[in-house]
């Protein structure tokens, strides 16, 4: 593992898991989500594969691209072969379930982003000492009108030559590390993995981290980040992309796990299906859409309690629409008395609930009499962090 400078070394980027505090299924339909990043990450490490072999490693064993999608993906974007990329050996660590809508395979895909973008290094066209992305030579910016979200290999399309045709300084590490492209990048391989649909979300919540809101149009009194767009089999979409920093408090989110799988997509259609029924019950969309602009308010003014009361209230409404369950009812029942607040999150029928708590060992307690596996973490968390290999760098083009 010897990398350019003659140097043993690897290097390692993690990001964190992320739950919706507000908004889910609304968010379908326009109105605004809030989702928040949480303390349990993924870890990804690389380094460069001493063997003679061209394969890639992953946890020890033969790098298999169909049992790994999202690595395959960003692998072909920042690490191709054919540009005399070398093969690399990759640990996968953490402590976010998979399969539960906590944001898993976008941690994952960020901090695997990150670690390969720092062992490649970027070019800058620019002398002096601003990196902003104006002065890119190559990578994947929202602010760079060439950005295609959705093409699988793009080695050429991402080198561009700056001014004048000059590539003139390169970085490496940390330096070169972008939690744009980041979230570019990961989107763009969550949208391949899934078949074209995939929303900006879970991305940009696990590489911003904190709070992360989007929705269809530019919100008022946050700040406003960039807009994502993507071509899905049900044509363009377009969403704005926001974050909020909420004030620090002593406060807890307390994730319930009902360990049932329900699949997004099948959730997503039946509420699509109820309201080609009976079009009168977008009225419940639209008062999800109100709970969660009031809960973004309520953030901002680090009024917790009120937090807790719009995500009960949420609670209400996804139940009225249908998405909740049984399972999710005895968990959110279970975690009321000591909460602020509690609320299935994500897409519901199963999976995960969440509780805001100023006491998480009750909470956690009370959850897990009901029959859940909680995880507690403080509300909020930093987003992703390059975590070893500074100055590393494996290759450069
Ligand atoms: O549990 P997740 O992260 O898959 O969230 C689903 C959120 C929905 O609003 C139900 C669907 C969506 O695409 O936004």
């Amino acid at each position: 593992m010897v990398d350019m400078s003659g140097k043993m070394s690897s290097v390692t980027a993690s990001a964190p898991g992320k739950c919706i505090l507000f908004g889910e299924h609304a968010v379908v339909y326009g109105h605004p989500a809030v989702a928040v990043a949480i303390e349990q990450r993924i870890n990804v490490k690389i380094k460069c594969n001493n063997s003679k072999s061209e394969d890639w490693k992953l946890d020890g064993l033969k790098f298999n691209p169909k049992k790994h999608p999202h690595i395959e993906a960003i692998r072909r974007r920042l690490w191709p072969a054919e540009l005399g990329a070398p093969p690399l050996s990759i640990e996968i660590s953490g402590q976010i379930p998979t399969a539960s809508g906590l944001g898993s395979s976008a941690a994952l895909s960020v901090a695997a982003t990150a670690a390969l973008r720092a062992a490649r290094g970027r070019w800058f066209n620019n002398k002096t000492e601003d990196n902003s992305t104006e002065f890119w030579s190559e990578g994947f910016s929202s602010l760079i009108e060439d950005t295609d979200v959705h093409s699988i290999d793009q080695p050429s399309k991402s080198i561009r030559t700056g001014d004048n045709g000059r590539k003139i300084r390169h970085l490496s590490g940390k330096n070169a590390v972008d939690f744009d492209e980041c979230a570019l990048v990961a989107h763009a391989v969550e949208a391949i993995a899934q078949g074209g649909r995939a929303s900006p979300m879970d991305s940009s919540t696990c590489s911003h981290g904190n709070v992360v809101v989007i929705s269809d149009c530019i919100e008022q009194e946050i700040e406003w980040q960039y807009t994502r767009k993507l071509s899905t089999p049900e044509g363009e979409r377009e969403w704005q992309i926001h974050t909020v920093s909420a004030p620090e408090d002593e406060v807890y989110l307390v994730i319930g796990n009902t360990g049932i799988h329900a699949p997004t997509s099948t959730q997503v259609e039946k509420v699509a299906k109820m309201l080609e029924k009976y079009p009168e019950r977008m009225n419940e969309i639209e008062t999800i859409g109100i709970i969660a602009r009031r809960g973004i308010k309520s953030l901002l003014l680090g009024d917790y309690e009120a937090v807790g009361r719009a995500m009960s209230e949420n609670q209400l409404m996804l139940q009225s629409i249908g998405v909740s369950s049984p399972e999710l009812e005895r968990l959110i029942q279970a975690a009321i008395p000591t909460s602020l607040g509690a609320k299935l999150t994500g897409a519901g029928g199963g999976g995960c609930m969440v509780a805001l708590t100023r006491d998480p060992k009750a909470t956690s307690e009370a959850i897990e009499l009901a029959g859940g596996r909680t995880i507690i973490s403080k509300f909020g968390a930093n987003g992703l962090n390059l975590d070893e290999g500074h100055k590393a760098l494996f290759w450069k083009i």
